[in-house]
């Protein structure tokens, strides 16, 4: 069995990643780069899954007694929003080429829909030193489980995810 994870630490690492392949996929899209782009694509897909679920089954819930019902519901149609963006980056990259009109509107919805993510979610650490030692595990086993069943974002979207887009 390994070292219990500390979510705090966890949820900050992902954030930064997923920061840091989105900087990233803008300068790909920038230089047209449909190859690269797709790479990063798979690569937030993947990262993407587990940290939604994991949110999604435990750390929102968990959390949804400090900011209450209506910044809850807020932040899975946010999920659903980065959902949605994803499908619609990996639908154009998928044919190989990016036109300059195709460009920009990829820049666009990565900065309007998905970037506001790692932004606004590594806020919510904040809130998780309130949290008790058991609720902490919690998570902490939450993030263990979805990692070791590794289920991509947008399959875990289609299938195990409760709320459909
Ligand atoms: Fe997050």
């Amino acid at each position: 069995m390994n070292e219990e994870l500390d979510p705090i630490r966890e949820l900050r690492e992902d954030h930064k990643k997923v920061k840091d392949y989105l900087l990233e996929l803008i300068d790909a899209l920038n230089k047209k780069d449909a190859q690269r782009s797709l790479e990063i694509l798979i690569l937030l897909d993947k990262l993407g899954g587990p940290h939604f679920r994991f949110e999604e089954e435990t750390l929102y819930p968990t959390l949804k007694k400090f900011f209450g019902e209506e910044y809850y519901r807020y932040l899975l149609k946010a999920h659903d929003k980065v959902i949605t963006a994803a499908k619609k980056i990996a639908e154009v990259l998928g044919k190989g080429a990016i036109t300059e009109d195709e460009v920009r509107m990829l820049i666009s919805i990565v900065r309007s829909e998905v970037l506001p993510h790692p932004i606004e979610c590594e806020g919510l650490a904040l809130l998780m030193d309130r949290l008790s030692k058991e609720e902490i595990r919690a998570i902490a086993k939450s993030i263990e489980r979805s990692r070791n069943e590794n289920v991509p974002l947008l399959e875990w979207a289609e299938t195990i995810r409760v709320k459909k887009v």
